[in-house]
C-alpha cells in the first residue's frame, strides 16, 4: 500500500495523494491577470494526477509582484480569470490552491529569460520596493523603502482582501508565502529586519508580521478549508534565521490555525552556501513536524516515486511538493503510481493509453 497515494484529509478537504504542485511563477501575466498560460500550464498538472494545485506566488498588491509579469489578486477584476481555472481543475479531481504573496524588497525583477535581477524605481516597468528595513537584499541593488506601522497595517488588509476574492475565485486551500526573502520572511529574519519598534528585534516581534497576516487570513478563510504557509525554514548563514526558530514559529502558526507548513529554505542572502541535492530540505519538515507537531510538506529536489513514497513512509513529511520534476512531467504522478503499482484513476479521455499493472 503506497502511502504516496494514499489520501490525506485536511479539515473538508480530501486530497486524493500526497503530490503537490509546488507554487512556481511563470512570468505570463499583465496587470496580473491570468490567462490561456495559467489554464494550460495548472490544468495540465491537474489532469496529470497531482492532489493540490498551487498558483505561483500571487501578488496581494501590485509591488507585492516579483516581476511586472506576475500573477495577481489585488483586486476584483482579477476573480473571474482565475476562476475559470479553479474550475478546470476541480473538475480533474484535484484541488486548486493559491499561493498569497508580497515580494518585498526582491519585488520590481527582470523575468529570469530577460536576465533577472532588479528593476530599479526609476527605470521603465520598475517601481519602489518596500521592506522591514531600507536594506537592499544584494550589493549595489535598490534600497527599499522601510514601511510605516500604517503602510504594514495596509500589508495585512491586503493579504485579506487577497484571501476573500481567493475564495470567490473558487480557491479551496490558501498558502501565504512567508519565504524565499520575500516580505514576511524579510520581517522575520534578522537578517534584513533591523527595526527598533513592534516588528523588530526579538524574535517575538520579528513574527508578529507573519502572525497578524495569518490571524486575518484565517479570520476570512472558511473554518472547513486549509491554510498552509511556505517559510524559509533556515537562511543557511551565521546570525540568520534557524530551524529551531522555524520550531518555535511554527507551533504559534499552528495555534492560529495554520493545518501544514511548507518547508522551504533559503532566498534572503545572496550566495548562501547551500549543499543542494536529492531531497536537501526534508530534514526541515520532518524537525518541524517532529518538534512542533503540525502536519509539514517536503519540497526541494524531490524527483523520484519511490524517494517520495520514502519520504512519507517514514514520518518526515506528510506531503511532498514537486517544482521542476512536474515541469518536465506533468504526468509524474500517473507515472509514480505504476512505478509503485499504486492504483490511480487515469482521466477518461487517457484509458486507452494506460499500461496494464
Ligand atoms: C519556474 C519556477 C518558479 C518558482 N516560483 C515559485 C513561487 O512562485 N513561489 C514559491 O514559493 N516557490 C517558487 N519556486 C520554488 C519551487 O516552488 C520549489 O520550492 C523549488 O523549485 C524546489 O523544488 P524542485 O526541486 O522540485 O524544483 C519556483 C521554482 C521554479 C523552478
Amino acid at each position: 500500500m503506497s502511502i504516496l497515494f494514499s489520501p490525506l484529509t485536511l479539515r473538508d478537504i480530501t486530497l486524493k495523494n500526497r503530490i503537490v504542485v509546488s507554487p512556481m511563477c511563470m512570468y505570463s501575466s499583465q496587470d496580473g491577470f491570468a490567462t490561456d498560460w495559467h489554464l494550460v500550464h495548472l490544468g495540465s498538472r491537474a489532469v496529470g494526477g497531482a492532489a493540490l494545485v498551487l498558483s505561483e506566488a500571487t501578488a496581494v498588491v501590485p509591488e507585492g509582484r516579483i516581476s511586472p509579469h506576475d500573477l495577481g489578486i489585488w483586486k476584483d477584476e482579477h476573480i473571474e480569470g482565475l476562476q475559470r481555472i479553479t474550475k478546470f481543475i476541480s473538475e480533474q479531481g484535484a484541488v486548486p490552491g493559491i499561493q498569497l504573496a508580497h515580494a518585498g524588497r526582491k519585488a520590481s525583477s527582470h523575468r529570469p529569460w530577460e536576465g533577472g535581477g532588479p528593476i530599479f524605481p526609476e527605470e521603465v516597468n520598475g517601481w519602489q520596493t518596500v521592506a522591514p528595513s531600507a536594506i537592499a537584499f544584494s550589493e549595489n541593488g535598490p534600497v527599499p523603502h522601510e514601511l510605516s506601522l500604517s503602510e504594514i497595517e495596509n500589508v495585512i488588509d491586503a493579504f485579506e482582501a487577497a484571501a476573500r476574492r481567493s475564495l470567490e475565485a473558487g480557491f479551496k486551500v490558501a498558502e501565504i508565502h512567508a519565504a524565499h526573502g520575500y516580505l514576511l520572511h524579510e520581517f522575520y529574519s534578522p537578517i534584513s529586519n533591523q527595526r527598533t519598534d513592534k516588528y523588530g528585534g526579538s524574535f517575538e516581534n520579528r513574527i508578529r508580521l507573519l502572525l497578524e497576516v495569518t490571524e486575518r487570513v484565517r479570520q476570512v478563510w472558511p473554518k472547513d478549508l486549509p491554510l498552509l504557509v511556505r517559510i524559509s525554514a533556515t537562511d543557511w548563514t551565521e546570525g540568520g534565521w534557524t530551524v529551531d526558530d522555524s520550531v518555535a514559529l511554527a507551533k504559534e502558526l499552528k495555534k492560529l490555525g495554520v493545518d501544514l507548513i511548507d518547508c522551504s529554505t533559503g532566498g534572503n542572502v545572496p550566495r548562501a552556501s547551500i549543499p543542494v541535492g536529492p531531497g536537501y530540505q526534508v530534514k526541515f519538515a520532518e524537525q518541524v513536524k517532529q518538534e512542533a507537531g503540525i502536519l509539514t510538506g517536503a519540497v526541494g529536489m524531490i524527483t523520484e516515486a519511490r524517494q517520495a513514497e520514502e519520504i512519507l513512509a517514514s514520518g518526515q513529511a506528510d506531503v511532498v511538493l514537486l517544482a521542476r520534476e512536474l515541469l518536465r512531467d506533468p504526468y509524474f504522478p500517473m507515472h509514480a503510481a505504476q512505478e509503485l503499482g499504486a492504483g490511480h484513476t487515469w482521466p477518461p479521455q487517457y484509458e486507452r493509453a494506460k499500461p496494464r499493472q
